[in-house]
């Protein structure tokens, strides 16, 4: 089955789809997108990515083409077309195509595309029983990581960096501090409270992060956030991170060493467990 795909308002297969070279999504990387996941054919969270959505926009000023109803509809118009059980949406909106220039264009119409991507059994990851493994790398991404923009080379050049050394993704350090994953945010677990970075500049405010963080509360688990060593992160008893598409997933090794016992632990676990339930529950 040929993928259907979305762009500017048409529903074509992938091959038909097409997109300016003039487009600035392409030449300056000046456009946002978003990750939602689907678990039995629903929407997981979808009212919280539409939100940072909005602000990724407007911190870029760049006009927002659609409502968010009409959002919806669209990513349940692919999950339909596209068959889709469990797997990902992915939205991206650029300010769209003009003659190159540094200075944002007035009139140019914002471009937005969405696709699907099947994972079947996307909430039974392997990684989930065995644990992640993590190198630490320096931070060096713009400063402006809180809009979620296409600008993604460095944490590419990342997951690369990983994968040579053998690891599944890597931690960026600033200033001696974890900031985050490469596609997620970082979390350890020490005596009871489980620590992760303060939201600033720094991080994207992740959607899962916020969840999490108030099923934590909710659980009476204790919550710090601010930021942590990378010697910190070895002496952990837990590890793990958190995404749209990856959930809560624990972090096992970091720098060849093990983390606490080696083996995912209970908290990562537990929180894990009523993140899936809990959204499944809440999934539109
Ligand atoms: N990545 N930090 C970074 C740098 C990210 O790219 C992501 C998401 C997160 C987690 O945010 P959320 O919980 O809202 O997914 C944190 C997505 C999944 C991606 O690029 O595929």
């Amino acid at each position: 089955m040929t993928r259907t795909v979305y762009v500017n308002g048409e529903y074509l297969p992938e091959a038909e789809a097409k997109v300016s070279i003039f487009d600035r999504g392409f030449l300056f990387a000046d456009g946002v997108y978003e990750v939602t996941s689907v678990l039995g054919g629903k929407l997981i969270d979808f009212a919280g990515h539409a939100k940072r959505l909005q602000r990724s926009l407007n911190e870029l000023e760049i006009a927002n083409p659609v409502t968010e109803d009409a959002l919806l509809e669209i990513h349940r118009e692919l999950v339909r077309l596209n068959g889709i059980e469990d797997g990902l949406i992915y939205l991206q909106i650029t300010r769209g195509a003009a003659d190159r220039d540094f200075v944002y264009p007035k009139d140019a119409t914002p471009t937005i595309v969405l696709f699907t991507q099947a994972k079947p059994g996307l909430a039974d990851s392997p990684l989930a029983k065995t644990g992640m493994k993590v190198i630490s790398i320096e931070d060096q991404r713009w400063g402006r990581r809180d809009i979620k923009t296409v600008q993604l080379l460095y944490p590419s050049m990342g997951k690369m960096m990983a994968k040579a050394a053998g690891a599944d993704d890597a931690w960026m350090v600033e200033d001696g501090h974890v900031t985050e994953g490469t596609s997620n945010n970082a979390y350890i677990v020490k005596g009871n409270a489980i620590i992760t970075r303060h939201l600033g500049n720094e991080i994207l405010h992740g959607i899962t992060r916020a969840a999490v963080l108030r099923f934590a509360r909710e659980a009476q688990m204790v919550v710090e956030e601010r930021p942590f060593t990378v010697d910190e992160a070895k002496a952990a008893d837990e590890a793990f991170i958190t995404s749209a598409s990856a959930f809560v997933m624990p972090v096992v090794v970091m720098d060849g060493q093990p983390i606490g016992t080696g083996q995912p632990g209970n908290v990562t676990a537990r929180l894990r467990e009523i993140y899936l339930d809990e959204m499944r529950k809440a999934a539109v």
